[in-house]
């Protein structure tokens, strides 16, 4: 089957919708992208042009389509320990805040919420950091929340079972205390041990929308690597918005390459992508 052409006027349209469901910004050079990317999508509804697709997307079942459509267009790209930094910064200052500080230490139990947990290498890089802390101080208690707009990725996060080249860069040490080996059917690949995926919630969330599921603030919240997709009045507005969600002392950590310079929010600069909220 040949493959339809996408229109600069489809792509205005996609692109519009993308925007105001994700707040992802395809902007003007992703055109390529969202055609390869939604070939797929056209074919399985039978839909020989983009204009037939954009229509179905705007009629009875467009609501149940458009999540497809963020599926297909967010980017999944992740992997394990990445920034490694960010995951000492846990071990050499926000562990020692949270023994220091009653204030910081809350209800007693370290609370951390992957926000963009893709397909769950972040999330259980976090928790296996949390949990050899928790080894090495007993009465450590701690939990994650971990959510994604991708129900694909989300449900692979949640499954927690990886080829074993994924984590080919994992201290063996780490890899044989946490991660069980596949026989059979699941030679060649890892999964996540119950014991740290039963600390761990997931949900599939939106950053925008409406209210988010929690009742109790964070110590931490990782955000990486998903700034990059929103435009600077949607960033700012979800700075905003996740440092309300943080303890007083608590920090916020976006990737690398996500300077928050030129956006205005109250959090303190610890180093690079390293944010807190003011303690009390
Ligand atoms: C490149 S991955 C980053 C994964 C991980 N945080 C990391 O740094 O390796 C970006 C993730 O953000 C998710 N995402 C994009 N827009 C989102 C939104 N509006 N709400 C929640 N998640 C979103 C995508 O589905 C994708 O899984």
């Amino acid at each position: 089957m040949v493959q339809p052409k996408l229109t600069q006027a489809d792509y205005s349209k996609i692109s519009q919708l993308v925007y105001q469901h994700s707040r992802i910004h395809l902007g003007d050079s992703k055109m390529e992208l969202v055609s390869s990317r939604l070939g797929k999508r056209l074919r399985e509804h039978g839909c020989s042009s983009y204009t037939e697709y954009c229509e179905l997307l705007h009629g009875r079942h467009g609501a149940e389509e458009i999540n497809h459509l963020i599926d297909a267009i967010s980017t999944n790209h992740t992997f394990f320990f990445r920034e490694k930094k960010h995951f000492e910064f846990l071990e050499s200052t926000v562990f020692s805040d949270f023994n220091k500080d009653p204030a910081f230490r809350a209800d007693g139990r370290f609370r951390c919420w992957s926000a963009a947990a893709s397909t769950g290498e972040e999330p259980y890089s976090i928790a296996i950091t949390l949990a050899r802390h928790a080894e090495k101080n007993p009465g450590f208690r701690w939990s994650m929340e971990c959510s994604d707009i991708s129900s694909t990725a989300l449900a692979t996060a949640q499954a927690g079972i990886y080829p074993e080249s994924r984590l080919d860069e994992m201290p063996l040490d780490i890899k044989r205390r946490y991660f069980q080996r596949g026989v059979g059917s699941q030679l060649g690949r890892l999964r996540v041990k119950s014991e740290l995926r039963a600390n761990m919630q997931w949900h599939l969330m939106n950053l925008f929308q409406d209210s988010y599921p929690f009742d109790s603030k964070f110590q931490v919240i990782f955000c990486r690597n998903v700034m990059i997709y929103f435009d600077r009045p949607s960033q700012e507005w979800l700075v905003n918005r996740l440092a309300r969600m943080l303890l007083p002392g608590g920090y916020l950590k976006v990737g690398h390459s996500e300077s928050l310079s030129g956006i205005t929010h109250g959090l303190q600069t610890i180093l690079p992508a390293v944010y807190r909220k003011a303690p009390k």
